[in-house]
């Protein structure tokens, strides 16, 4: 068969670029190795991680929360029934994109693909049985593997990536977590409010590398009063697998006495590499950076003619969110249009409680880049809404160009944080100032108040302060 463009992997990034394709006539196929589209996202990450997240928050609500409201419950966990829950969710989301291929006309072909030279594709299904189809555009949107630490092997039973931490069969009753990032911190939240001890091993001096300092921190000590514990500049050395659970050798990350921790699962979550094994690259002449990612131009082109690159095998945040842009972007592209993607306002969100997002630079970043900044700062503890429901933890933080008072950094934690950083994300993309923000009618009582709250105090004039 021939292709006006065919797209490898249908994860966010991948399937997203076949629909936009689509939309703008082309005649497109997606090869997919799963037997379900969604890629990584939808399958074991961001989907079935928000459905533990939200379940096992309501369990904790339950159990802590909801008696100072007045509701009196003793509720009790059915794990089985909660997973069912998360499994469900999870197929209403890949049956959602089968439905959405094929109402674009898009042709799906199951099995592993390979690039045999610019414009064909070798598809090899589970039988072994291998089928070529040709196309004019090929784009590349094989996502991304766990990091694996030496010496330590993920069995996926007691010791395990993300993927196996959202499958785990019962609550461990102690669970150590390899890796203060993002995922660390969402399963190592989930897994606490059903009832886990948790310790989170950090390499660096503070968690979540690469967010807003003051951020992080702040972050840090809600977490450590939720009782999840920390362990900083450390390391994880080996991990010992026993009948009953696990050893692990944890040592300085500059090296030293190493102790040895016991725990009856190991998460390892350092991070995630580029999926590109299998696709023929080298033979194919695609290229690849120091970091293994795949290189592209500006208009995602790599190193071989025809043949395109997208999502978490190029450099830039391993987000589902970037990597559907740059879908729709490139699809753009290949149809003759001007796809770009706006890499300054790329929302960043992890789903704890409270929730934590941002967009923009860091203070960090502007300080080491030299640009003056004025900072608005407002706590949730002056926002009524969420006062009245005490939902009061956290801050929203904004940093503005001290001579134009651009918007060009904000910083959340807090209710709904995820949902709030919206805006700050469209007043960014049009190069709003905080007090364009500051100006705009606001709903009362709103938590989104706060945002703009933020913004008065960039200028020093919060009222609620
Ligand atoms: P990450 O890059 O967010 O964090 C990894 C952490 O592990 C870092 O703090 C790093 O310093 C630490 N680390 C590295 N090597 C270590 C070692 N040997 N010992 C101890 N600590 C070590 O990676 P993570 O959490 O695995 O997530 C992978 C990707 O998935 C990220 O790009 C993340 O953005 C994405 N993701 C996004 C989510 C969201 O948007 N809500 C949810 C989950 C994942």
């Amino acid at each position: 068969m021939s292709y006006d463009l065919i797209v490898i992997g249908t994860g966010p990034g991948g399937y997203v670029c076949a629909i936009r394709a689509a939309q703008l006539g082309l005649k497109v196929a997606v090869v997919e190795k799963r037997s379900t589209h969604g890629g990584t996202c939808l399958n074991v990450g961001c989907i079935p991680s928000k459905a533990l997240l939200h379940a096992s928050h309501s369990f904790a609500e339950a159990k802590h929360g909801f008696a100072e409201m007045g509701i009196e419950v003793s509720p009790s966990l059915d794990l089985p029934k909660m997973q069912a829950f998360k499994r469900e969710g999870v197929k209403g989301n890949v049956d959602g994109v089968a439905y959405l291929l094929k109402k674009n006309k898009i042709d799906t072909v199951f099995g592993t693909g390979r690039i045999v030279k610019s414009g064909q594709v070798s598809v090899t299904d589970r039988n072994g049985e291998t089928q070529t189809l040709e196309a004019k555009a090929i784009v590349i949107a094989t996502g991304s593997d766990v990091t694996r630490l030496p010496n330590i092997e993920i069995d996926e039973k007691r010791i395990v990536s993300s993927t196996g931490a959202l499958e785990l069969p019962a609550v461990p009753r102690k669970l150590l977590v390899v890796g203060a990032g993002v995922i660390g911190l969402e399963l190592g939240s989930v897994w606490k409010r059903l009832g886990s001890e948790v310790l989170v091993i950090e390499y660096l001096d503070r968690i979540l590398p690469g967010m807003d300092r003051e951020v992080a921190k702040a972050f840090q000590r809600i977490l450590e009063k939720q009782g999840i514990a920390f362990r900083l500049q450390s390391k994880v050395a080996a991990v010992e697998t026993g009948r009953s659970g696990v050893v692990a050798k944890v040592e300085p990350a500059a090296g030293g006495v190493a102790e040895s921790i016991e725990a009856d699962v190991v998460l390892v979550a350092v991070g995630r590499v580029p999926y590109i094994e299998g696709l023929g690259l080298a033979e194919a002449g695609v290229a690849l950076d120091a970091k293994k990612r795949i290189l592209v131009d500006g208009h995602f082109q790599t190193s071989t003619s025809g043949v395109f690159a997208i999502g978490d095998v190029i450099a830039g945040p391993m987000l589902a969110h970037k990597a559907e842009d740059e879908g729709i972007a490139v699809a753009e592209i290949i149809a003759g249009k001007a796809g770009h993607v706006n890499y300054d306002v790329i929302p960043n969100v992890i789903y704890t409680s409270p929730e934590v997002a941002s967009v923009g630079k860091t203070e960090e970043e502007l300080k080491s880049a030299g640009v003056a900044y004025n900072v608005g700062k407002f706590p949730f503890t002056a926002n009524g809404r969420a006062k009245s429901i005490r939902a009061t933890e956290g801050f929203v933080k904004i940093l503005a160009d001290a001579t134009t008072d651009r918007v060009l950094g904000v910083h959340i934690i807090g209710p709904s944080a995820g949902e709030l950083i919206a805006e700050a994300a469209v007043l960014m993309e049009f190069s709003g100032s905080a007090e364009d923000l500051a100006r705009t009618c606001h709903a009362h009582p709103t938590f989104s108040e706060a945002v703009k709250e933020a913004a008065l105090a960039v200028a020093s004039r919060a009222i609620h302060l």
